[in-house]
């Protein structure tokens, strides 16, 4: 059994406890497909939810921590160092749709930088967590990045840009240039799963552009504790800042960078 720190047990328990509503709501989704006015309403109001079981539980056990949260913004905290970095319910579009594919996303903060993280996924009851130093683990078990370094044999996830975000054409670019080179390239519409599945060996890499700092912050610490490589698409390390993230296995991560940037330098 991997030994839990009290922190990771205060944020596994939060997730948990928040993820019983999901769940009871994800299961009323499909009910109001059917109905006229939709449940986009009530799935805004489900994730509203979430996020005030999150912020009670986090602030019960650590009072002084700030939060960033993505639904009611940023509370500081008396502790200027710590801050929780919250995404209530990653893959809003999936739950929406009655897909069941989401999580709950806590990262920690310190000084800006991510020292833990938990990326819960209550329909699979598959709980990610990672703390600085300490290794990435899938609920009992320590995780390691994928060992494939044959772009040919890598399955890649990305995100595609939507309705009211930018950067379509540079996408389809990027995507052009990968595609041919690599075994498959998956979308799967929640970006903090992503990375816990690169973590977990299940792709080989991950890039995204656009994403917020509740999207990553437990992730990237998930990823890199796995034995894999993060960086922004043209090697930054701002991925935290500008939402721009290629995550992969050590192999992987520059000969998958070698790609994007050939995309960028098309006409
Ligand atoms: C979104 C998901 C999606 C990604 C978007 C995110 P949300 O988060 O992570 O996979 O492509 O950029 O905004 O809105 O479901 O919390
Ligand atoms: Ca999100
Ligand atoms: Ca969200």
């Amino acid at each position: 059994m991997a030994y839990r720190s009290a922190l990771i047990n205060v944020m596994a328990q939060a997730a948990r406890k928040a993820a019983r509503g999901l769940v009871r709501d994800f299961g009323e989704v499909e009910q109001l497909q059917v109905s006229k006015k939709g449940p986009a309403d009530f799935v805004s109001a489900a994730d509203l939810r979430a996020e005030e079981v999150l912020r009670r539980e986090l602030q019960k056990a650590r009072p002084t921590f700030g939060l960033r949260m993505e639904e009611s913004g940023e509370t500081a905290g008396s502790d200027r160092e710590f801050v929780w970095v919250v995404d209530p319910l990653d893959g809003t579009t999936n739950f929406l749709h009655g897909i069941p594919h989401f999580a709950i996303s806590i990262g920690l903060e310190r000084a800006g930088q991510p020292v833990a993280g938990v990326i819960y996924d209550p329909v699979k009851d598959e709980m990610f967590w990672a703390e600085n130093g300490q290794g990435a683990h899938l609920n009992d078990h320590r995780l390691r990045v994928s060992s494939r370094s044959k772009l040919t044999e890598a399955v890649l996830a990305t995100g595609i840009p939507f309705h009211g975000r930018a950067g379509h054409e540079n996408f389809l670019a990027e995507l052009a240039a990968v595609a041919a080179e690599v075994a498959g390239i998956r979308r799967f519409g929640a970006a903090a799963l992503d990375l816990a599945y690169v973590a977990a060996g299940r792709y080989e890499g991950f890039w995204e552009t656009g994403l917020s700092r509740w999207d990553i912050s437990a992730g990237l610490l998930l990823v890199r504790e796995a034995g894999g490589l993060v960086s922004e698409i043209d090697g930054g390390n701002k991925m935290l800042e500008s939402g721009s993230v290629l995550a992969a296995n050590a192999s992987l991560h520059e000969p998958i960078r070698t790609l994007l940037r050939r995309a960028k330098q098309r006409p």
